[in-house]
């Protein structure tokens, strides 16, 4: 096992599109799989594309904890998932605004507008073409690590820069955590309650 240096924000590898990988055999791809998983789980993540181990091929590992999954059946727990040649299409114009963080862009987190529902597919280590249907968390982890594979990282992706801090100040600040969850309005709703009560 290894466990490979990730690459942060500025690095070039991180700012390129990925090449398609030819033989998801290859033993080669085969040890980059194995060490991509070994340096997720050491970083503690959710997912890695591996232009983040300076490997610029379209490889993605990713997984849902349970902890992330919400109501809906395409918004479960998601098992370790390996992905060759991703290809994500969205299903509905329908986005929603939440936040996220990448190892690449370490101690800080942003709020970014994602599509809600999604369908993707992706050749396994073995080489069969499969595919999902994804919402909410799942189909946020999703479009996150395959924009890796074409050069984009979070920010890239904000529209309002005002929705990113670093995490330690930002998981204490609710009103702003609120906001990046799209609840401005109930929140400032709620407060009128509160001060009117
Ligand atoms: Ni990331």
């Amino acid at each position: 096992m290894a466990i490979l240096k990730i690459a942060r924000m500025g690095h070039p590898v991180l700012h390129r599109i990925a090449d398609n990988v030819d033989d998801p055999t290859d033993p080669g791809i085969t040890l980059l799989i194995n060490d991509m998983i070994d340096t997720l789980q050491d970083a503690a993540g959710i997912g890695l594309a591996a232009p983040q181990v300076h490997v610029s091929k379209r490889v993605v590992i990713f997984f849902v904890p349970e902890s992330r999954s919400g109501e809906d059946e395409q918004d479960s727990e998601t098992e370790l998932t390996i992905m060759i040649n991703p290809v994500i299409e969205p299903l509905s114009e329908e986005t929603n605004l939440d936040w996220e963080a990448c190892l690449s862009v370490p101690d800080l987190m942003g709020s970014v507008e994602r599509y809600s529902h999604v369908k993707y597919s992706w050749t396994t280590p073995a080489g069969n073409r499969e595919e999902r249907l994804a919402s909410g968390f799942h189909a946020r982890a999703v479009q996150h690590e395959c924009d890796h594979l074409d050069g984009l990282l979070y920010p890239m992706r904000m529209n309002d820069l005002s929705l990113m801090g670093y995490a330690e100040e930002t998981n204490r600040n609710i009103k702003l955590l609120r906001r990046g969850h799209g609840l401005e309005e109930d929140f400032e709703a709620e407060l009128q309650v509160a001060e009117e009560g």
